[in-house]
């Protein structure tokens, strides 16, 4: 085996408000290296007008830091892989510009990654742990989605079930802004949680048919009760913070679980994985694992750097993407909306 050249593929991630570059050699990471926009912080949500300027400014200096830290010259890699889609078109640009013209420089194959299907494939790193078997369920929770995926293959992946309206991120992040909480608020209502108690406040649950998600009423719901609890006392949101931290997460996890429970026993699926940056979250976390002893399901949970955007996770779809015979297109353009099945 030690005579089969191994692939060795720079991975390019920037669809949202992250510019992010790592290589991998075959299925392992040598580099993985994130620059997070924190210009956005002062608008309360990413701008993406300054998300594809700060792009520009980090696409060079990320993309370096990734081959140095792996100690790979670019004339050793074997393909770029970029995040052609879905995201903010102008974010797209930066880094699938770039992505091709280097691989066009280079000679070596530009190919193009769905960022949704690189979140599910990030359980593909070889970091020790197993991956999931086909099929498997994978619940992917990002800022800009919420899906259950059935996946069949690493190239066939089947929606059994998403958000009509707001993504389980965005739910996160729209309640912390109202509780004054900086942007993103994901990390922060979940840290504060840990220390309150999750049924002190209830807020409703969406009935929407099928197994797709709705958020939208849950935000109108939050944002109610806190101006009704305002009007008899102004420090309200300051005095029980951790609460309703802890009352609003525990909310968002029971709309993604119940779904969750039931596309699995209908599919007769007993190999669970999360997906996407929500997957961070401590409290889901949990629940999957409290589920799983449960269930009898087996549980897949990315590390926490392969949660939220990052560049290993374009890597390995690329790596995979060779594997099965890509040869990479030039010529396609990026695209801020693009179906996973
Ligand atoms: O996958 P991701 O990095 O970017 C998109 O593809 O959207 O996900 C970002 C989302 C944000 O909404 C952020 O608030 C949320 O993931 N997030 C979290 C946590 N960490 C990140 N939400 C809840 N709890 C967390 N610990
Ligand atoms: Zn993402």
């Amino acid at each position: 085996m030690d005579d089969i050249e191994p692939f060795i593929v720079l991975g390019i991630e920037s669809s949202c408000d992250d510019t992010a570059a790592a290589v991998i050699k075959n299925d392992k990471i040598l580099s993985n290296v994130t620059s997070t926009q924190t210009i956005h912080e002062a608008y309360g949500g990413v701008v993406p007008e300054l998300a594809s300027r700060a792009h520009q400014k980090s696409i060079i200096p990320v993309v370096d830091a990734a081959l140095k830290k792996a100690n790979i010259s670019p004339r050793e890699l074997s393909a770029i892989a970029y995040t052609r889609g879905p995201g903010l078109l102008g974010s797209l640009l930066v880094g699938s510009s770039f992505a091709k013209s280097m691989a066009q420089s280079l000679d070596i194959p530009a190919l193009p990654i769905h960022h949704m299907k690189a979140h599910v494939l990030a359980h593909f790193i070889d970091d020790g742990s197993p991956a999931p078997p086909f099929p498997f369920l994978c619940l992917t929770v990002s800022g800009g989605h919420t899906q259950l995926l059935r996946v069949d293959a690493t190239d066939s992946f089947h929606i059994l079930g998403e958000t009509i309206d707001d993504a389980a991120g965005e739910a996160f992040d729209k309640a912390a802004k109202m509780m004054g909480l900086p942007y993103p608020g994901g990390p922060e209502v979940d840290s504060l949680a840990e220390k309150g108690n999750p049924l002190s406040h209830t807020f409703t649950r969406p009935k929407v048919d099928g197994h797709n998600f709705s958020f939208s009423g849950l935000k109108t719901n939050i944002l109610n009760y806190i101006e009704k609890n305002r009007r008899k006392d102004p420090d309200f949101v300051e005095k029980n913070i951790e609460d309703l931290c802890a009352s609003v997460r525990y909310t968002i996890i029971e709309i993604l679980m119940k779904e969750l429970i039931e596309v699995a026993n209908e599919q007769n699926l007993e190999h669970i994985a999360l997906a996407g940056g929500v997957s961070a979250n401590i409290g889901l976390r949990r629940a999957l694992e409290e589920k799983a002893v449960e269930l009898g399901w087996t549980t897949y949970i990315p590390r926490i750097e392969y949660c939220t955007d990052n560049g290993s996770m374009i890597a390995i779809a690329g790596y995979l993407a060779l594997l099965s015979g890509e040869k990479g297109q030039i010529n396609l353009a990026a695209t801020a909306r693009w179906k996973i099945d």
